[in-house]
């Protein structure tokens, strides 16, 4: 039996190898393109700062909100602005989530007396005052510690309550640009509620990222998020969007996360990224190592979506 090298193992069995002749097999072009292979490609272009992204034309601020939890906010918040920041791009996170991941992630230093997103509201303390560097070059982080828990009470009897974050960010991207050094992004991880916390962060956006999740019950209170945008678009923040939406999660090899998927892109068309982020190992384990999964492991599918997502919102964002 002549050798058949192009036949994929364990497609065909002994008996049906036998049955077909060498030349009646369609010959594939040569592989020059692999998953893998763009997976080194693109960890290669990251890490050695050749993934130039676009500058958005004015500074952008967006809030990732999901009012659920384990959604995939922090992940999304901490990956999405490592890509921009290796696409050369100057992002700020600002952490406003009690529990504060997105500062594990970026290993900053979150513990009771550091300073953060809590004083920030709160205190009305000026960004420039608690913003902190990362490891990432051209990447800022305010940090949240675990008195942010206390600041929705505080702020419930405070002057201007939803305008807080607002106005210290407007402050900081002034000063950043009078420096010199504007910002691009400013990305703000929510906690999992709508109360003072989001409704400052959706003060202050302009556009939601939202992240959903490839599971049952993913769109359990997204409506309810609809809602809020709506109301605070109305009554606190003109123009205030559900801008880009980002499956999170997915697992291709089940009917439930494609049927998700297909179903959020129906409702809702274009404003869902093309690029959906695949559920992997690789991406939980990497705050555990004080990282982004576009650090830990660059080459990995879950990093490769995270840089194809800030690619293309970054494309989005510089053409608005
Ligand atoms: N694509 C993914 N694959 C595997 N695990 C993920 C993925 N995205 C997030 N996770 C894990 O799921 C959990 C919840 O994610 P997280 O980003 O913290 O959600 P949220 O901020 O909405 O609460 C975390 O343990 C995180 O590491
Ligand atoms: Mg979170």
């Amino acid at each position: 039996m002549t050798s058949t090298p192009d036949v994929p193992r364990g497609t065909f069995t002994h008996e049906s190898v036998s049955e077909v002749s060498a030349a009646s097999i369609p010959r594939q072009p040569f592989a020059t393109s692999s998953p893998l292979l763009e997976a080194v490609t693109t960890a290669i272009n990251l890490k050695s700062g050749q993934l130039r992204l676009p500058k958005p034309g004015r500074p952008r601020v967006l809030c990732v909100a999901n009012q659920k939890g384990g959604v995939g906010k922090t992940t999304t918040t901490v990956n999405i602005a490592a890509a921009l920041a290796y696409g050369g791009l100057r992002v700020l996170v600002i952490d406003l989530d009690p529990q504060g991941n997105a500062s594990t992630a970026f290993s900053v230093p979150h513990h009771a007396g550091s300073m953060g997103s809590y004083e920030v509201v709160v205190d009305q303390t000026p960004i420039a005052d608690v913003v902190q560097d990362t490891s990432i070059p051209g990447l800022l982080c305010v940090a949240a510690t675990l008195d942010l828990a206390g600041a929705e009470t505080e702020l419930v009897s405070a002057v201007a309550r939803e305008q807080r974050l607002r106005k210290a960010v407007q402050t900081y991207l002034e000063l950043c640009a009078a420096a010199g050094e504007p910002l691009d992004y400013v990305l703000i991880d929510c906690p999992p509620s709508l109360g003072l916390l989001t409704v400052n962060a959706l003060t202050c956006a302009e556009q939601v990222l939202l992240p959903i999740q490839c599971e049952f019950y993913a769109l359990e209170g997204v409506s309810q998020l609809l809602k809020i945008v709506d109301l605070v678009g109305r009554e606190l923040n003109p123009g205030l969007v559900v801008g880009h939406i980002l499956l999170t999660m997915y697992d291709s090899r089940t009917r439930l996360s494609q049927q998700v998927a297909e179903d959020v892109r129906t409702h809702f068309g274009a404003k869902v990224i093309t690029e959906a982020v695949p559920r992997s190992v690789r991406v939980s384990e990497a705050p555990s190592f004080g990282q982004t999964v576009v650090d830990y492991d660059p080459g990995s599918s879950g990093s490769r979506a995270y840089i194809e997502a800030a690619r293309e919102l970054a494309e989005r964002l510089a053409a608005q």
